[in-house]
């Protein structure tokens, strides 16, 4: 029996949308896939977040962007995150990807990288926030799905303006808003401050899902402690670690923790992940394999000898070599 006290979960609402495990996957380009959205599903998230789309490209009709719809039912509801600084076209980008059957489309309003933030999208729309309005508004007005934001604190510490946005997507008909809380200048670098989201927290009445360095079961507990958000989204711990929501779960409603995974369970997930990427169409075997010489190690993180076996994945070239290569790693082991 655990001496620490417990936080009962209340479910998460977005609009009609009741999401049980107040706990969510952080969009991240490249990472989240529908194989690891589907992997992190299985291990107890609540809400799973697509990579950003440009609505640019989906209004251009490209077959690249086209080829990355790739959620179906068994990870439901799932949200849809695009990019864009146009209304007209963020609107018409929200509403085809609703008909492709997205549960929630989400703005992106935190990333700074310039290859968008000098299109006038993503952390850029901090600067004009009633731009930002119009762009939530232009959305909501165009479909029938509830319409999310994703902010940063702001672009930089002169100018914390999503404080003030929080309420402006609120009154443009947003259902819920996620805050990374750090500022755009920042990239990664610093840490994040938590009382961003709780000031956001006591501005407005939507859902307030607080995002930012949460690495542990503790953090996630703190992060509700201190911020009185309504989720909390996990992004970088959970990369290699889709275990990580269900030892949350596990530890904001007994105290304790689940017991870390073992050397095979690693490998199952991470064979899964490569498998039902390589098994999407528009990915493919060959690419499959490379996209995950960069992500399986994050599942062998800490385990001694996991040097030596990254020297090894990056030179796979199909499931079956990265198959044996896990395999031996296990006898080696044993
Ligand atoms: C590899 C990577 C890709 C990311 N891509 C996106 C993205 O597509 N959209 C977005 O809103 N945020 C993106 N982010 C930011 C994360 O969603 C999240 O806000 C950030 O990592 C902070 O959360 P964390 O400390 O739990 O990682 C990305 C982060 C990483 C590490």
């Amino acid at each position: 029996m655990s001496l620490i006290q417990t936080t009962p979960l209340q479910p998460l609402r977005i609009g009609p949308i009741t999401i049980d495990t107040p706990l969510v996957l952080a969009p991240m380009a490249g990472v989240t896939s529908h194989a690891f959205r589907l992997l992190c599903k299985q291990y107890g998230v609540g809400l799973v977040v697509t990579e950003l789309l440009s609505s640019h490209a989906i209004h251009y009709k490209n077959a690249k962007t086209f080829g990355m719809f790739d959620w179906n039912d068994a990870e439901r509801p799932v949200s849809v995150q695009l990019f864009g600084g146009d209304p007209a076209m963020m609107a018409e980008a929200a509403q085809v990807v609703e008909a492709a059957g997205a549960d929630i489309v989400d703005l992106n309003m935190g990333c700074w990288v310039p290859k968008v933030a000098k299109t006038g999208a993503g952390a850029t729309l901090l600067k004009d926030v009633c731009l930002a309005q119009s762009v939530v508004k232009a959305m909501v007005d165009a479909v029938k799905i509830p319409v999310t934001v994703k902010i940063r604190s702001g672009w930089d510490s002169t100018q914390t303006t999503g404080i003030e946005f929080a309420q402006r997507a609120q009154d443009a008909g947003a259902a819920a808003i996620a805050v990374h809380a750090r500022f755009a200048s920042q990239g990664f670098t610093g840490h994040a401050d938590w009382s961003i989201i709780r000031r956001v927290k006591d501005i407005v009445t939507i859902p307030v899902i607080g995002n930012g360095d949460v690495e542990t079961a503790e953090d996630a507990k703190r992060m509700f402690e201190e911020t009185g958000c309504d989720a909390v989204m996990i992004g970088r711990a959970a990369m290699g670690n889709p275990w990580i929501f269900a030892d949350v779960k596990r530890f904001l409603t007994t105290g304790e923790h689940l017991p870390p995974p073992t050397l095979d369970e690693r490998i199952t997930a991470s064979l899964f992940h490569l498998t039902t990427m390589a098994a999407d169409p528009h990915v493919g075997e060959e690419r499959a394999v490379k996209e995950m010489r960069g992500l399986i190690t994050h599942y062998f993180k800490g385990f001694n000898g996991v040097s030596a076996l990254r020297a090894l994945l990056v030179k796979a070239n199909s499931i079956q070599e990265v198959t044996d290569l896990l395999h031996h790693e296990r006898r080696r082991s044993a």
